[in-house]
């Protein structure tokens, strides 16, 4: 059975190192951080424990779990690992730096994965000897529950890698869906619209519940500003200027003053106790809950075909991503089938029309996308 490396055990480390020991893999992990590393087979206990109590694991099975996990103090003990994840903080000198010395320790087979959300796969090849042995593998938060794992190709990303990642992280149960090196990659590129839209009509003077419980109404598990209230305002402000920088400022990627106010004044959703709609659940439906659907999602298939005509994924892939992802009823394509060609092309039109001059390029509709309904 191959082995599976993974440096830094904080929230997504640890949860990547059960994924793959829960599956029968031998992991072999590390922290820079002393504290962390002697807290790792106890935190690990506790989330197996929880498994325990809902009848999915035996207890017998909660101890052959914890021993196939190793932690060592040093990252030359991992070595030795088939694929190493790194887990580190989303910095980019320090896990190019991680990266480096990681290389002069392992040999040439050894594939090396990122989990950054945000930085460039492609940026953390740099420096590297064998540039072409390194690829994203994106997991989603928490790493045992979500199914979805995003696999990301560099320009110089070796196909055998790419398979050889996929096929050990298949095993470990996950549902792999490649995507190229862009901003964002899949997820998190193509929930904008979800978000911005949302904070678009809340700046014409939309209440947020009635936003929200037109999603509601339209299947989705949660509205936008719900979701914003549970990942927290400030870590969606983070994410959207970061691919308004990345995508050049573009007026898709806008960053909506509403968020930045929220932010500033320190109400994050749930952690501080108050959002957008928290501690509130929306209110009832609002007559006009179908137009808010529309809106919101013609601008998700938008998006998902700006990032089809990239060339970065395909169009079943994105469905697939975002169902998986987000929780989504439908993927984005899927839901413009159901909408209609005519009612998304006259949709995005309107919105052009009505938007200010700034904004009116957010509303161009993609050619992929009147090429794809
Ligand atoms: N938290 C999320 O929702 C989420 C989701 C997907 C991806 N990610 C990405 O996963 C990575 C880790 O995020 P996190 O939320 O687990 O962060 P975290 O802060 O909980 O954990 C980071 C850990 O890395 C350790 N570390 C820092 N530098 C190190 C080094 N040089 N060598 C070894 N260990 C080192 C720290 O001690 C810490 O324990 C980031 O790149 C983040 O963008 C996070």
């Amino acid at each position: 059975m191959e082995r599976i490396a993974v440096v830094g055990l904080g929230a997504m480390g640890i949860g990547i190192a059960q994924v793959y020991a829960q599956a029968g893999f031998r992991v072999v992990a590390t922290d820079a951080d002393q504290t962390t590393r002697e807290s790792a087979l106890a935190r690990l206990r506790a989330a197996l424990q929880q498994r325990v109590a809902t009848g999915k694991l035996t207890e017998a099975t909660l101890e052959e779990t914890l021993a196939r996990l190793t932690i060592v103090e040093k990252p030359e003990r991992i070595s030795d690992a088939d694929l190493i994840i790194e887990a580190v903080v989303e910095d980019l000198a320090i896990k190019q730096d991680l990266f480096r010395q990681i290389e002069r320790h392992s040999g040439p087979e050894t594939i090396l994965a990122t989990n950054t959300s945000a930085l460039p796969v492609g940026a953390l090849a740099e420096g590297l000897t064998r540039p072409e042995r390194l690829l994203g593998l994106h997991f989603f938060n928490p790493a045992p529950v979500m199914k979805l794992v995003e696999l990301v190709a560099h320009k110089g990303t070796a196909a055998d890698a790419l398979t050889r990642a996929r096929a050990l992280t298949e095993r470990a149960g996950k549902v792999v869906i490649q995507c190229a090196d862009r901003p964002g990659f899949i997820v998190n590129r193509c929930a904008r619209p979800f978000y911005g839209e949302a904070l678009a009509m809340l700046e014409e003077g939309r209440s947020a519940s009635d936003i929200d419980a037109a999603m509601l109404a339209a299947g989705y598990r949660m509205g936008p500003f719900s979701l914003i209230d549970l990942i927290g305002a400030d870590i969606n402000l983070a994410a959207t200027e970061g691919l308004a920088c990345a995508m050049g400022r573009h007026p898709r990627y806008h960053v909506f003053q509403s968020l930045k106010d929220q932010v500033a004044r320190g109400h994050l959703g749930r952690k501080s106790g108050r959002g957008f709609l928290f501690p509130h659940a929306p209110g009832a439906t609002p007559a006009d809950a179908s137009a808010i659907q529309l809106r919101i999602e013609a601008m998700l298939a938008n998006e998902a075909a700006s990032l089809l005509a990239e060339g970065a994924a395909r169009a079943d892939d994105i469905d697939a991503a975002m169902k998986l992802g987000l929780n989504f009823p439908r993927g984005p394509f899927e839901s413009a089938r159901l909408l209609g060609k005519d009612a998304i092309i006259a949709e995005l039109a309107r919105l052009k029309t009505a938007a200010p001059p700034a904004l009116a390029g957010r509303y161009q509709a993609e050619p992929a996308l009147l090429d794809l309904l």
